[in-house]
């Protein structure tokens, strides 16, 4: 299988506004261009530049959307992707996205998905500007109208343009410079590179890009409509003969430290359930039915209590980490379909939220439900959670 190493860059994707000047009844991000949204546009860009973890942050009620998007774009880069909630501000949301980066991250890239056009050499270049020793780095276009000061409706003189640039995002810092920016900011600024001058720090300027530009208004989606290049459909391969069938079970204890994770998602305010991950009883059982179906084993072959990795791990890290176990199999998950075993949390109102994570996750469709057990046994008495899926594979199409 591939590993990427671990990046040193970060891109932190900030999603989260609601677009009030687009007006459009929907956040900015999920807005669609053609048939795909403005957020999966922007990973493109995002995920065509040198490999690096890419952190989402995407409005509160918003993050399974966000991730099922941006798996797709992701593609085997999956293990890089996170998506976290922002904040009422942009600076809010950047923040969010810091306090998610990885330990090794040395290089980080702040980019709106609002300007979903961006192509990925805009990104290479701040990172390569970064890398040759600037600590903040901004992608600008000359200004090609002339610029008026104007009171009220009077022009009260003509501004030199020449000494005018128009900032884009990606903006790339060191680490160390944004973080330590970011954790004394006396005030909302325009964007990272205001608030890490503030901070009295030098900022230097690449070449952005025209395509580049942010979506504000409705006029402005008009344009990137124009100029959009269609994504490839998104192809799910075909059925075919000789399907494999595998099963999978998992039981875990509540008495885990923290917040319960259970389905792919966190559970605030329901008890943790123990585990050497995060005690995820249905991703375990999925990854073990699929794995099973593939011939591949099961969870203690490929995520052993040896693989530091996985401790604290939740779903998303182990089923995509599956899916490429089994394509390299040769094989390809049809569907899965789990069933959980508990009294608390109540799946039904989060049942949609859970199945979109994890057929993301894995790539195919994953079907939960859930049912109690009248009291019986341990799941009745309340001790502990258990999950039981059945997952099909199929042999992969020829290329
Ligand atoms: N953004 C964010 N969190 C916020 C506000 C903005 O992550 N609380 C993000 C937006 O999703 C966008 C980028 O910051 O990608 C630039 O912001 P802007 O273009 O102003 O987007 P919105 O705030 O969504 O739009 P509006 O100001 O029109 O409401
Ligand atoms: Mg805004």
């Amino acid at each position: 299988m591939s590993i990427i190493a671990v990046p040193r860059v970060a891109v932190i994707v900030v999603a989260a506004g609601s677009g009030q000047r687009l007006g459009a009844g929907v956040p900015k991000a999920f807005v669609g261009i053609d048939r795909h949204t403005v957020l999966r546009h922007a990973l493109r860009g995002v995920f065509a530049a040198a490999p690096a973890q890419v952190v989402v942050v995407a409005p509160e009620d918003r993050q399974g959307d966000a991730l099922t998007e941006a798996a797709e774009a992701a593609g085997d880069r999956g293990d890089l992707l996170r998506v976290v909630a922002g904040g009422a501000t942009r600076q809010q949301s950047v923040a969010a996205g810091l306090a998610a980066l990885w330990a090794d991250i040395d290089v980080v890239l702040v980019h709106d998905a609002a300007r979903a056009l961006t192509p990925a050499d805009v990104f290479d270049r701040v990172v390569s500007a970064v890398d040759g020793g600037a600590d903040a780095v901004v992608p600008v276009l000359p200004v090609v109208d002339t610029i008026k000061r104007v009171e009220g409706a009077r022009v009260v003189e003509a501004v030199d343009r020449s000494a005018l640039t128009a900032a884009q995002t990606p903006q790339g810092f060191r680490r160390d410079v944004i973080a330590a920016a970011y954790a004394t900011a006396p005030a909302e600024f325009t964007d990272d590179a205001a608030l890490v001058q503030a901070a009295g720090r030098v900022v230097r300027t690449v070449a952005g890009d025209e395509r580049a530009f942010k979506i504000t208004t409705p006029g402005d989606l008009e344009r990137v409509r124009a100029l959009v290049t269609p994504l490839a459909p998104v192809t799910l391969a075909p059925v075919v003969a000789a399907p494999r069938v595998g099963v999978g079970t998992d039981v875990h204890a509540f008495g885990g430290d923290g917040a319960l994770w259970l389905a792919g998602v966190e559970w605030p305010g329901e008890r943790a359930l123990s585990g050497h991950s995060d005690g995820d009883a249905v991703a375990h059982a999925i990854v073990d039915a699929v794995l099973a179906a593939a011939g591949l084993g099961d969870i203690g072959t490929h995520f052993g209590t040896d693989r530091p990795e996985y401790a604290g791990a939740h779903a998303a890290a182990f089923l995509a980490r599956v899916r490429m176990l089994v394509a390299e199999a040769g094989f390809v998950v049809g569907n899965v379909s789990v069933q959980v075993q508990a009294n608390r949390p109540r799946l039904a109102g989060r049942r949609d939220e859970c199945e979109r994570v994890l057929s993301a996750a894995l790539g195919a469709p994953v079907s939960v439900s859930a049912t109690t057990t009248d009291g019986l046994g341990f799941t009745g008495a309340g001790d502990g959670v258990a999950a039981f899926a059945v997952a099909v594979v199929v042999p992969a199409p020829a290329p």
